[in-house]
C-alpha cells in the first residue's frame, strides 16, 4: 500500500513541487492552504495530474488571530484523517508567513507574534499531532522547510529570521526526542527560490546580494523538493540534520559579483 505524506502550503510555489514530487515517486499526499477555493482548485489539478496518487486537499489557517494557534483545525484534520484510516508517515513543514515589510520601530508587536506563532508554534503543534500517530505505527519523517536566514541575516526581516532560527533549535530538539520512536526530525535550509514572487520581480532579484552563489545560480522549487525527497527515500540512519540548498550563498564571507 502507497505512504501518505502531508505538505503543508501547497498550492503555490515550492509547496506544489514537493507534492508532485512525492506523487511522481507513487506516493499519496495531503496537503494544505488557507483559501477553501484554492485548496479545491489545487486538489482537481494535483488529481488529474497524478490519477493514480490519492490526493486530498484540507484548508487551514495556522490561527485564530496574531496571538492564537488554531490547534482545533489541527485537531480536526487529524481526527479526519484517523477516521479515513490514513497514517501520515512523512510530514512536510513548508508553509510559512514569510514576514515581509516588517520594520523595527514601525510594526505593532502582534506582526511579530504572527510570524512566530505560524512558523514555530503551528509547526509544532502540527508535529506533535503527526508525531503521536508516527509513535503508535513505529516511526515516521518529519522535515522542516528551513531557510538559511536562520544564520544569515536580510533586511526587515528580524520576526522572520527569529523564527526560522528558533525552528532549527526545535527541529534538533524534537529529533532527539522522538529518536527512540524512530521518528527522524531534519530540515532543509533553502535560499532564495525562484517563486512567483521572483517571476513578477526580476529587476530586484537580479541584484539583490543573495543571488550571487558560488554555483552561479538560485534554487528552482524542484531543488527544495529533492532536498526533501533525499530526507525521506535516503537518510534511514540521518535526524536532526540540516540540508542547506542554496548554491554555497552562506559559505561565503562575502558574495563574488562578477560584473
Ligand atoms: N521563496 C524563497 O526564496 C525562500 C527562501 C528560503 C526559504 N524559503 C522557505 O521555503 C518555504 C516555501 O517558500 P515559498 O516561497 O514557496 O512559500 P510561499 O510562496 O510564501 O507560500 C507559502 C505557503 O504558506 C502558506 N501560508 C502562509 N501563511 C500561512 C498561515 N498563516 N497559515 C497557513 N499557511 C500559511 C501559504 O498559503 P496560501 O496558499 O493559503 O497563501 C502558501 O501556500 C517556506 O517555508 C519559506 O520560508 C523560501
Amino acid at each position: 500500500m502507497s505512504k501518505y505524506a502531508l505538505i503543508t502550503g501547497a498550492c503555490i510555489n515550492t509547496g506544489v513541487a514537493i507534492v508532485e514530487k512525492f506523487a511522481k515517486e507513487g506516493w499519496n499526499v495531503v496537503f494544505t492552504g488557507r483559501n477553501c477555493e484554492k485548496v479545491h482548485a489545487a486538489e482537481k489539478l494535483y488529481k488529474e495530474k497524478f490519477p493514480q496518487s490519492d490526493i486530498i486537499g484540507y484548508h487551514i489557517d495556522s490561527l485564530l488571530d496574531e496571538r492564537t494557534v488554531d490547534e482545533k483545525s489541527v485537531e480536526d484534520m487529524f481526527s479526519d484523517l484517523d477516521n479515513k484510516g490514513i497514517f501520515i508517515d512523512t510530514l512536510v513543514l513548508n508553509a510559512a508567513d514569510q514576514g515581509l515589510g516588517l520594520e523595527v520601530f514601525e510594526n505593532p508587536l502582534t506582526d511579530f507574534m504572527r510570524v512566530i506563532n505560524t512558523n514555530m508554534v503551528w509547526n509544532y503543534c502540527l508535529s506533535e499531532h503527526a508525531a503521536k500517530r508516527m509513535k503508535e505505527n513505529g516511526g515516521g519523517n518529519i522535515i522542516f522547510i528551513n531557510s538559511n536566514t536562520a544564520y544569515r541575516a536580510i533586511p526587515n526581516r528580524i520576526a522572520y529570521s527569529a523564527s526560522k532560527g528558533g525552528q532549527l533549535g526545535m527541529m534538533r530538539a524534537m529529533a532527539l526526542d522522538l529518536g527512540k520512536y524512530n521518528i527522524r526530525v531534519n530540515a532543509v535550509l533553502p535560499g532564495m527560490i525562484k517563486t512567483d514572487r521572483w517571476e513578477k520581480n526580476p529587476e530586484f532579484y537580479k541584484n539583490v546580494p543573495s543571488r550571487f552563489t558560488p554555483l552561479g545560480d538560485v534554487a528552482v522549487r524542484e531543488d527544495v523538493a529533492d532536498a526533501v525527497w533525499y530526507f525521506t527515500a535516503f537518510a534511514r540512519n540521518t535526524t536532526g540534520a540540516e540540508l542547506v540548498v542554496d548554491g554555497g550563498n552562506t559559505i561565503q564571507l562575502y558574495p563574488v559579483i562578477n560584473k
